[in-house]
């Protein structure tokens, strides 16, 4: 049985992953481009995940769709998904592009990527894609399908619906793309919406009307949602929760509000110093120094300590720093926390 979204429970976990490692092939060594990370997502949450480039945000938001790039495996840990029915599925033991990840693909768990020029075919109507969408997982008729893509066309905000199920992606502007991406992976009332750096591509205002979109849908539908970002002040808008990534391990995790106000890590700290909000009138931003390491030399001790403004000797080069619980749901992985 599907239930409505307005029928949902709240805060059931919807995705739960565990001790979760990713790793790629080169010559005879795999390299580890995630590791021993742990999250979840409970319905109506939304958790933002934020880091530099090469932290691996989309490997892990992909890994939980299947969609694990050739050459990458996961190396270890789970991924439960909990079904609306209460039974739980294993995603990293489910066959590869079989049946059973198929169907939960686009229909339970809907993914709106970075670039919508790369994800909408040049040579389809907006509304015969989110039509084929639809059709694929539900049984409407044609007729109906339409109405439903235009139902969700003004959904996410198209003054002319029905106008621009009959255009194509290259008629209408950025935002408009990224809208009408955003009604194709609602299509299928999903539980759970992945949006790995929606706005990238987009103007500052068309970024916040995105955003807006984006926090107004989930509410409205009650679904779980994973928003990945760069930008951790865009990112604590949204979130509830956050979880900051660096060289493919979790740093820091916490409600929006004590990560931003009491930030326990110092890339934490550094990503939140370079955000003009946080810096006084007058005062050129802090800019973190250095470049995210290469996968192949990962720095020994923690992975940040070439670069940590806060570098506390010897420990932080040769020791791995665990996971500290600050608060009940705050948790850093620093040495300053010993
Ligand atoms: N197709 C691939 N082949 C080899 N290595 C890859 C591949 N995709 C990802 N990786 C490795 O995984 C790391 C993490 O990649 P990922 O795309 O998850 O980063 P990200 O945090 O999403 O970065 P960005 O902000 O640039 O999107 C990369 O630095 C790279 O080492
Ligand atoms: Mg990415």
């Amino acid at each position: 049985m599907r239930l409505t979204p307005m029928e949902r429970p709240k805060m059931d976990s919807l995705i739960s992953v565990k001790d979760l490692s990713i790793g790629f092939h080169l010559r005879d060594l795999m390299l580890p481009a995630v590791e021993g990370l742990s999250f979840d997502v409970a319905a109506g949450e939304t958790l933002g995940i934020v880091g530099e480039s090469g932290s691996g945000k989309s490997l892990s938001a992909r890994a939980i769709l299947g969609l694990v790039p050739s050459g990458g495996k996961v190396t270890g840990g789970s991924i439960t998904y909990q079904r609306a029915e209460k039974s739980e599925v294993e995603i990293t033991k489910l066959p590869k592009n079989g049946k059973e990840i198929r169907s939960l693909r686009g229909a339970d768990i809907a993914m709106v990527f970075q670039e919508p020029m790369a994800s909408l075919s040049p040579v389809h109507t907006i509304g015969s894609q989110i039509i084929t969408t639809l059709r694929q997982h539900t049984c409407l008729s044609k007729k109906a399908a339409l109405d439903r893509a235009i139902e969700l066309l003004n959904q996410v905000g198209m003054s002319s619906p029905a106008e621009i199920a009959e255009q194509y992606a290259h008629q209408i502007s950025g935002g408009m793309r990224q809208r009408a991406m955003i009604a194709m992976a609602l299509s299928c009332d999903p539980r759970l919406l992945i949006c790995d750096e929606p706005t990238t591509a987009l103007d500052a205002t068309t970024e916040a009307q995105i955003v807006e979109l984006l926090a107004k849908l989930q509410g409205d539908l009650n679904m779980g949602m994973i928003f990945i970002s760069h930008n951790i002040g865009l990112v604590s808008e949204i979130a509830d929760r956050v979880m900051v990534m660096y060289l493919g391990q979790e740093v820091e995790t916490g409600p929006a509000k004590d990560v931003l106000r009491m930030p326990g890590h110092p890339y934490t700290r550094a990503l939140l110093n370079a955000l003009p909000a946080f810096t006084e009138p007058g005062q050129a931003l802090a800019t973190l120094q250095g470049a995210v390491p290469d996968p192949t030399s990962r720095p020994s001790g923690c992975a940040f300590h070439p670069r940590c403004p806060e570098f506390a000797g010897s420990q932080c080069k040769n020791k791995r720093p665990s996971l500290h619980q600050l608060a009940e749901r705050h948790r850093a992985k620093c040495h300053l926390h010993d």
